[in-house]
């Protein structure tokens, strides 16, 4: 009995240590209901439709199409696009934007004129405009944003189509929609002064000193004209070398900082060198972007005169996947830009989206580029559709990520990547302490939802998810957006990647184990009570 004692001690401090042994080497993310970031806008799940390939013509709209409705709609789209709940969408471009007349598409479509677009190289018809998009996002429940021509376009042009649109009646722009068929206005609420500005690439491309002067005289006739419009102006794409978009940045932002609500900024990053490393790692590049214009903001916000008015808040209103078909025959002409996603570019997508919802007190606007065929989460034919990889996180966050978003900590393995080129003509970047879970968390109505990217590419990473001031209680809804292989992709009759509904998890108390699978985006959603 005296020889018995020592045993069972070692026996159980053996059991204690490997115990604790296992724990430490869990990762950890810890959520703590009062440190929050800000609330959620749902506008960060915008989208974008351009007259650009097949994302309007043989996407969006065919009148020619079995498939579509009697306005020429495409029916089997639509719903796809239902799917994605896209709370606001952006248009006609894009860089078409910057050499388009909206009076050209409107009215009777038989006057309609066809014109030369010269950012796309193509013959635009015409026949889709102003009228058939807002009747498009009335259907589906979108808010149009409008982008106007800054480039080739004057600012009276552009204060006319905020005429057309917005005002009731009695002045010519207001009639002639009435005229058109269109009694009541359409009320558009947002409007951004031109696209890319900054890009040598844009039609009529200007340096930013020439940009504020133009932009802030649209402005003032656009909001003389309809003073409840939200204006968004035209901030940093190009980070080709030889640019400089912090000066872009501080410029449009001083000189225009009494009038607009946002900066729109722009970003596509690619893996043209196949490293998945260094390219699940980009979705940090937005979020330092993100940052550094944040503190540009705060600096011109010490200055402004905008009495009773919100702050500047920034819409990244194009991100997204957009390396392969970038350059030459796959840029231009009727299927330009018809860029085919795999289980990787969907993981950069989830990061590009948890990194928007850690930054949800600046980030109040975010439109996925685009919304079909043209780098797009949905893809057709004549005969149908597929959903591309990206369409999946998309999808789980616009329908389930809402409300206050938390500042969520996480200790986990790290890497560095080496020196890379972000995408195709962009500045290099590296990237040291690369997490390799990446995690957003959210919390609303007594829910707590987490979003989780391993970007590990072979490991499972084991975590404890501590709750720090309330316990999870009741089971735990898990989705998981994942494939056989980081190059996995869709296609017409293959779904190889995909959300898969796992198991519940049941929880109680303060910490839940989950076991997140190599090169995975998981969503787990569930109660927590304070
Ligand atoms: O989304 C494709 C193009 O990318 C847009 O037209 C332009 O704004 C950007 O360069």
């Amino acid at each position: 009995m005296m020889n018995a004692m020592p045993k069972i001690t070692a026996a159980f401090f053996l059991v204690c240590l490997t115990t604790l042994h296992a724990r430490a080497q869990n990762a950890r993310i810890k959520i703590d209901l009062d440190r929050t970031v800000g609330e959620i806008d749902k506008n960060i799940y915008g989208n974008f439709a351009e007259h650009l390939g097949r994302c309007i013509y043989g996407g969006i709209y065919d009148t020619l199409s079995p498939l579509s409705d009697k306005l020429g709609f495409r029916k089997d789209v639509m719903a796809a696009v239902k799917e994605l709940k896209p709370s606001i969408i952006r248009y006609p471009g894009g860089n078409f934007v910057s050499n388009y007349n909206w009076l050209d598409g409107v009215g009777p479509k038989g006057e309609r004129i066809p014109r030369l677009e010269l950012a796309w190289y193509t013959l635009e018809p015409n026949t889709f405009g102003t009228n058939e998009f807002v009747a498009y996002c009335k259907m589906i429940n979108a808010a149009p944003y409008f982008s106007v021509n800054m480039g080739t376009g004057t600012i009276e042009e552009a204060r006319r189509w905020v005429e057309y649109c917005n005002v009731k009646e009695g002045p010519f722009y207001a009639e002639l929609r009435k005229k058109h068929g269109f009694p009541e206005p359409h009320n558009i609420k947002y409007w951004s002064l031109g696209n890319e500005m900054d890009g040598t690439w844009q039609m009529g491309h200007m340096n930013a000193e020439d940009y504020v002067k133009k932009a802030r005289e649209a402005a003032k006739l656009m909001v003389r004209t309809s003073p409840e419009i939200k204006l968004i102006a035209a901030g940093s794409s190009n980070y080709r070398e030889g640019a400089d978009p912090d000066h872009w940045n501080t410029t449009i932002l001083n000189g225009l900082k009494d009038v607009i609500d946002y900066i729109a900024l722009h970003i596509y990053v690619g893996n043209p060198d196949s490293n998945y490393y260094n390219f699940v790692s980009t979705p940090l590049v937005l979020e330092q972007r993100t940052k550094i214009v944040k503190g540009m903001i705060d600096l011109v916000m010490q200055t402004a005169n905008r009495p009773n008015r919100d702050p500047i808040y920034i819409a990244w209103d194009e991100y997204n996947v957009w390396y392969r078909a970038r350059r030459g025959a796959a840029a231009q002409g009727r299927n330009a830009l018809e860029e085919k996603y795999n289980l990787e570019d969907a993981l950069v997508i989830a990061g590009f989206l948890n990194a928007i919802v850690r930054n949800a007190d600046i980030v109040k606007m975010a439109n996925m580029a685009q919304l079909v065929n043209v780098i797009a989460p949905i893809f057709t034919n004549e005969k149908g559709l597929f959903k591309q990889t990206i369409f999946y996180p998309l999808q789980l966050f616009a329908n389930n990520v809402a409300g206050t978003s938390l500042d969520v900590f996480v200790d986990c393995k790290k890497y560095n990547t080496n020196k890379f080129f972000l995408g195709l003509g962009e500045t290099t970047t590296q990237q040291t302490g690369v997490p390799y879970l990446d995690v957003s968390a959210t919390y609303k109505d007594g829910e707590v939802m987490l979003c989780v990217v391993n970007r590990h590419k072979d490991e499972a990473i084991t975590t404890d998810i501590v709750s720090q001031n309330g316990s999870f209680t009741g089971n735990f809804e898990v989705y998981e957006v994942n494939g056989p292989d980081i190059k996995s992709r869709n296609d017409f009759g293959k779904t190889a990647v995909q959300t898969a509904q796992k198991p519940p998890l049941k929880a109680s108390g303060n910490t839940i184990t989950y076991s997140f699978p190599p090169h995975s985006f998981t969503f787990i959603k569930g109660k927590m009570l304070r």
